[in-house]
C-alpha cells in the first residue's frame, strides 16, 4: 500500500523512504594531513563521469573527521563483498579507532588500502561541494582493481542483503 508524505515530513520518514533504494556498501579510506588513517562506510557511492573518470560519495557534515576528509588529497573507495558486514560495521562506528586489528595495504597513492575482495578505486580528490547537511565528495580515479567473480554486499531497508541469484557473466 502506498504511504504518501508532503513536507513537512520527518527525517525518519524521509530516511525510511530513501532506504527503499537498494545499494552496495563501500568503505572509503583516506590519510589525514597528520598521517592519521581515516575510514568511513558509505552507501552513497555513485559513478559520475567516464572521461575524466570521476566517482562520488556523500559525507555527513557531522562526521568527526569531516575536516580531514575535506582536506585529504587522496582517498580510496572499496566496494564490500558478501561476508564483509563486520568491516562495514567497524567503519560505521564513530566510537573507536576504526583501523584497530586491520592491516593497511599500500597502493599507488599514500592512502592506506584495505585488503580488497570486490573492487577498489584509488582516487585523488577532484572537488567537494556543500549540499545541505552533507558534502558531495568527488574523486578522480587514478587506479583500480576488481574481482569480477566476487559477490557484492548489498544494503536495503536498513539491512544488509545478498544477491539471490548467482552472478552470470
Ligand atoms: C550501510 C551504511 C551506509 C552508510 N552511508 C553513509 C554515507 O553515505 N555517508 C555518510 O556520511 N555516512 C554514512 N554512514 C554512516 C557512517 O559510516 C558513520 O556515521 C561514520 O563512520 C562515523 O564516522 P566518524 O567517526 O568520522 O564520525 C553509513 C553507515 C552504514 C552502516
Amino acid at each position: 500500500m502506498l504511504d504518501t508524505q508532503t513536507r513537512p515530513f520527518s527525517d525518519r520518514q524521509f530516511r525510511q523512504a530513501l532506504g527503499l533504494f537498494p545499494t552496495g556498501v563501500a568503505v572509503v579510506t583516506g590519510l589525514a594531513r597528520d598521517q592519521r588513517k581515516l575510514g568511513v562506510t558509505v552507501n552513497s557511492f555513485t559513478s559520475v563521469s567516464l572521461s575524466p573518470p570521476l566517482i562520488s560519495f556523500n559525507l555527513d557534515k557531522k562526521l568527526k573527521s569531516i575536516d580531514e576528509w575535506l582536506s585529504a588529497d587522496f582517498f580510496a573507495v572499496h566496494f564490500l563483498a558478501e561476508g564483509q558486514e563486520a568491516i562495514s560495521g567497524g567503519f560505521a562506528c564513530a566510537e573507536k579507532d576504526k583501523w584497530i586489528g586491520l592491516n593497511a595495504v599500500s597502493g599507488v597513492t599514500p592512502c592506506p588500502l584495505l585488503q580488497s575482495k570486490l573492487a577498489v578505486f584509488e582516487c585523488e580528490q577532484f572537488a567537494h561541494h556543500e549540499a545541505g547537511d552533507h558534502f558531495i565528495m568527488i574523486g578522480k580515479v587514478l587506479h583500480f582493481s576488481i574481482d569480477q567473480e566476487a559477490r557484492p554486499l548489498l544494503y536495503h531497508g536498513g539491512s544488509y542483503r545478498r544477491l539471490a541469484q548467482p552472478h552470470v557473466a
